[in-house]
């Protein structure tokens, strides 16, 4: 069987996202949609929200599941036998960042190959951090976000304003 492990914030999840998870799910048996967990950084959503708002917008069965980590993504690769990373590809501006990750996963673990998927015209410019730009300024980005989840999204930059 050949699992791909599709990693990322998810902060929240966007259509984008969500087409790379499609297309990695139409050419590996399982896809494994793994919600990052890193200490140093700060998110709007928790580990867990963004895992359910993960659940609501996929179909989870037992060809694509959603999980979390803190670790090391290859670790995690190695623990569920993955054979692929699979990451998007929205321009050249992702391709130092990605370059990188992915060679210094393939030196911690000479196993574990990473497939990037180009992104669709349709979302090349969409990132979760703009989205919520949109949204904390008040604009449409119900194009961006999948349907589940924009009222969430708004709820949540709303409460984040009023605290400010
Ligand atoms: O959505 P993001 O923030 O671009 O996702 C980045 C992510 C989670 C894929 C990356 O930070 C990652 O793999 N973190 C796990 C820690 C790790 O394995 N680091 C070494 C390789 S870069």
């Amino acid at each position: 069987m050949k699992i791909a492990v599709c990693p990322g914030s998810f902060d929240p999840i966007t259509k984008g996202h969500l087409d790379i998870i499609k297309r990695a799910a139409s050419l590996f048996d399982r896809v494994i949609v793994l919600v990052s967990v890193n200490a140093d950084k700060t998110y709007t959503f928790t580990a867990d929200e963004r895992v359910d708002m993960i659940r609501a917008c996929i179909d989870e069965a037992e060809d694509v599941q959603v999980d979390t980590f803190s670790g090391l993504l290859v670790d995690y690769v190695q623990k569920v036998e993955a054979c692929a990373i699979v990451k998007g590809l929205r321009a050249v501006s992702d391709f130092d960042y990605e370059f990188q990750q992915a060679l210094i996963n393939k030196k911690l673990n000479h196993r574990v190959e990473t497939v990037f998927l180009t992104s669709s015209s349709d979302y090349m410019f969409v990132s979760s951090s703009l989205v919520k730009q949109i949204a904390r300024l008040g604009g449409d980005f119900s194009d961006f976000i999948p349907a589940p989840i924009c009222d969430q999204l708004e709820k949540r930059l709303r409460e984040d304003m009023m605290e400010e």
